[in-house]
């Protein structure tokens, strides 16, 4: 289906204030949707937390989450792990209790537990009743209460301060490609500022064009990679709008940017996970170029589909 029938559907969605949960109604109707969100929120914050060597034994070690979401598995994941305090944030409040009900229904799954407890400072005993803990919370009140969570949306980065501005670990799941840079620029200032010398920052990004995600209105003729033959303006006219919107920008700005803010890239792991249709890159338009701090080469800019960020600093 073309994309700018996807395109035009979440520009009108977005002028409505549920929208934003419209557009993710959709994914809800497949009957393994909380089972995968289990499996893929708490294998991906496992993921992202193996590439620190934290040591979470300390009284106060503080996470910050940037982007909830729907899920707020990976709070109580962090907790698990053995934060004392977890913060996570969003533009959007979306988060449900039933919906967290349905998804805790697989947290005893032997594959969780095992993962669970090579990472975790907690024992078996101790994390089996703070499961069974989790189990007795009957709202997102008193889940946040008994762990330590923090969930604030909306979000300014005062609210975050208000909380806490010193942080062991600051991470996020698919969300910088929808921040706009100037945003970014704050979020990477702030980071240089709230992380503690030994903490970490992990952000997983995914760069690819939205509109080529699989799915009822997946576009298949276009390349992952469509969105970088468009101007700002024309690329704005069409997802510039707060459901849709994506900034465009490759793992070379993600760089560049943390370069400008004086953070460490301790490393960063490039990945492509779906099949590739290439993009001519005589087709990329000059605005994306131009997007970048200093210009980068065309082949950066198509070179990785997803990639993960640890930084210090
Ligand atoms: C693709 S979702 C990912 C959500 C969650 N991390 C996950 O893995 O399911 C992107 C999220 O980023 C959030 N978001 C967009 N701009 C943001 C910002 N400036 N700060 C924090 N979150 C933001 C959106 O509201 C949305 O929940």
């Amino acid at each position: 289906m073309n994309w700018k029938i996807k395109a035009s559907l979440q520009k009108f969605l977005s002028l409505s204030k549920l929208g934003d949960q419209l557009n993710h109604l959709p994914v809800t109707f497949n009957k393994e949707y909380h089972r995968n969100v289990f499996l893929y929120q708490t294998l991906e914050c496992l993921r992202k937390f193996s590439h620190t060597n934290l040591n979470l034994r300390d009284d106060d070690s503080t996470a910050l989450e940037i982007g909830t979401g729907y899920s707020v598995l990976s709070a109580v994941v962090l907790v698990l792990l053995g934060f004392k305090k977890v913060i996570t944030v969003d533009v959007t409040k979306d988060l449900r209790f039933s919906t967290f009900k349905k998804q805790l229904a697989y947290i005893e799954t032997s594959s969780f537990l095992e993962e669970i407890l090579s990472k975790s400072i907690y024992d078996e005993d101790q994390i089996r009743k703070m499961i069974f803990k989790i189990k007795e919370c009957n709202s997102l009140e008193s889940l946040f209460n008994s762990f330590n969570i923090v969930y604030i949306a909306p979000y300014s980065f005062d609210d975050i301060e208000g909380q806490s501005s010193s942080f062991d670990y600051i991470s996020s799941q698919v969300v910088l490609e929808h921040i706009k840079p100037e945003i970014l620029s704050m979020l990477f200032k702030k980071t240089k500022r709230w992380l503690k010398e030994d903490g970490f920052c992990v952000h997983t990004v995914n760069f690819i064009d939205h509109f080529a995600n699989p799915g009822f209105f997946q576009d298949k003729s276009i390349s992952e990679f469509n969105f970088l033959k468009y101007s700002n303006k024309f690329w704005s006219f069409w997802s510039g709008n707060s459901i849709a919107y994506t900034n465009r920008l490759s793992y070379v700005y993600y760089l560049q940017l943390a370069e400008k803010c004086d953070l460490k890239v301790v490393d960063f792991i490039g990945e492509n996970y779906r099949e590739r249709i290439e993009l001519d890159l005589n087709s990329i338009h000059d605005d994306v170029l131009n997007n970048y701090i200093s210009i980068p080469v065309k082949e950066d800019l198509v070179k990785f589909q997803r990639g993960t960020f640890v930084f210090k600093v």
